[in-house]
């Protein structure tokens, strides 16, 4: 039984079996570099979202500057496609350690191990589900957004786990500079250069330590970079404009909808096409100073303002549009509230988690907030949310809320 299960084991590769040229502590050292600094502003911009949608007194989001939410979503998602190849391309330089033998030497070693098994998994997930997400493809029979920022703390705190216990091969892995001749590496197992090669001879000799293996390293890190930029050009031009004409692999086109303007959630898909055409619709305004209901015509006789703002998406596509409308502070000060109160705002969909929205006092009072019921000029599609919707500067398109039935001025209802 022993003597079987040695026989298996002996046919299981070590990692010095892996002789290509790739698996080398140089390479290993820079594409990881480039993958942590991908996952550091993905972490980053992530939580940047997350704050939006779940603000915390300590650091409250302002109204200005109005791009902001669609620099840093454009750039979480961005970083999330640049992740594909770069975590395809670590995972190929790095998998010979897999077969490392004994596969574990001590309780260290173990959770040295069990942590880079967690972070691979965790990242693997996060990157499949986000794509998966962003092509509106919600296979995955669970919320997305609670499972991706619960995972999120997972990949970020693996990968420093990760980076403390493998500092000094990172360090010794980059030290080389430009040279990526001679050997670093075997069998995917790090050797310090100049250092001792365990068992089995001196790797510089062997083809690892030719040109040909340099030439194949420089290589592999060729294509890792352009395949990176490329799929990012590919995708930018979802939100980045002079990128549009060659968004091939992007997701959405923002300017594909009613209107020249893409729509997430549609009128039909949220339930409230016959509420929201309804003549008899009119906005509920509460405040300090009583209730009051308003008709489009009511709200069209008021001051109306246009600003010029951009609709971002939590998927990471964004489009500038021209919104008109009444301001939502005038509207504060209509229900005998202040300019800087917060508004509660409540949409005719019954289910739903963006069915409401909070506009803290901040946004309230800047003069771009619009309660909108046109958009360039005309009045707004059904799906862009007629009879009116809220717009604001540097806010998630998630919270603009669509189709909004009341305002509470003061905060919740
Ligand atoms: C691999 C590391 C990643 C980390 C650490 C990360 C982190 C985060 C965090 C913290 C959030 C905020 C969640 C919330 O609002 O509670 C978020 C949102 C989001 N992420 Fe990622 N993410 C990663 C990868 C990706 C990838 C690969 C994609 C897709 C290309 C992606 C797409 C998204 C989207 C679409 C949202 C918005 C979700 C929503 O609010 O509905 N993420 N991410």
């Amino acid at each position: 039984m022993v003597s079987a299960a040695r026989r298996i084991l002996d046919r299981v590769p070590r990692p010095e079996d892996f002789t290509s040229a790739v698996h080398d502590e140089r390479v290993v050292a820079r594409v990881g570099v480039w993958f942590g600094a991908a996952i550091v502003i993905l972490f980053v911009t992530g939580l940047v979202s997350h704050l939006h949608q779940n603000p915390v007194w300590w650091l409250p989001f302002g109204p200005e500057p109005a791009w902001a939410y669609r620099v840093t979503q454009g750039l979480h998602v961005a970083a999330g496609f640049a992740c594909v190849p770069l975590l395809l391309a670590k995972l190929y330089a790095v998998y010979p350690r897999l077969f490392v033998r004994p596969v574990v030497t001590g309780w260290r070693h173990g959770l040295e191990r069990a942590s880079v098994g967690l972070l691979v998994a965790a990242t693997v997930f996060q990157v499949v589900t986000g794509v998966l997400n962003v092509f509106q493809l919600y296979v995955f029979g669970f919320g997305f957004t609670r499972v991706h920022y619960a995972t999120s703390w997972i990949v970020f705190g693996a990968v420093l786990v990760h980076v403390g216990v493998q500092l000094p091969a990172v360090v010794r892995g980059l030290a080389s500079g430009g040279d990526l001749s001679g050997s670093g590496v075997r069998g995917g197992h790090a050797v310090p250069r100049g250092g001792t090669v365990p068992q089995g001879g001196a790797d510089d000799v062997g083809p690892r330590g030719s040109d040909e293996a340099q030439t194949t390293r420089r290589g592999f890190l060729g294509a890792v970079a352009v395949a990176t930029l490329t799929l990012t050009a590919l995708t930018l031009g979802q939100t980045w404009r002079p990128l549009r004409p060659v968004a091939l692999l992007a997701p959405r086109d923002p300017e594909a909808g009613p209107q020249g303007l893409a729509v997430n959630k549609t009128a039909r898909g949220a339930g409230v096409v016959e509420a929201a055409t309804d003549p008899g619709w009119a906005l509920e305004l509460v405040g300090p100073g009583g209730a009051v209901r308003l008709s489009r015509d009511d709200l069209l006789a008021l001051d109306q303002h246009e600003a010029v703002l951009p609709i971002a998406c939590v998927e990471g596509w964004s489009a500038t549009a021209r919104w008109g409308g009444v301001r939502v502070r005038d509207l504060a000060a209509l229900a005998g509230g202040r300019p800087d109160d917060p508004v509660h705002v409540q949409s005719l969909q019954a289910r739903g988690s963006y069915r409401e929205s909070d506009l803290p006092g901040a946004y309230v009072a800047h003069e771009d907030t619009l309660l909108a019921l046109r958009l360039d000029g005309e009045d707004l599609a059904l799906d862009h949310g007629f009879p009116a919707r809220i717009i604001a500067p540097n806010r998630p398109g998630v919270l603009q809320t669509k189709w909004v039935a009341r305002l509470v001025v003061g905060g919740a209802a």
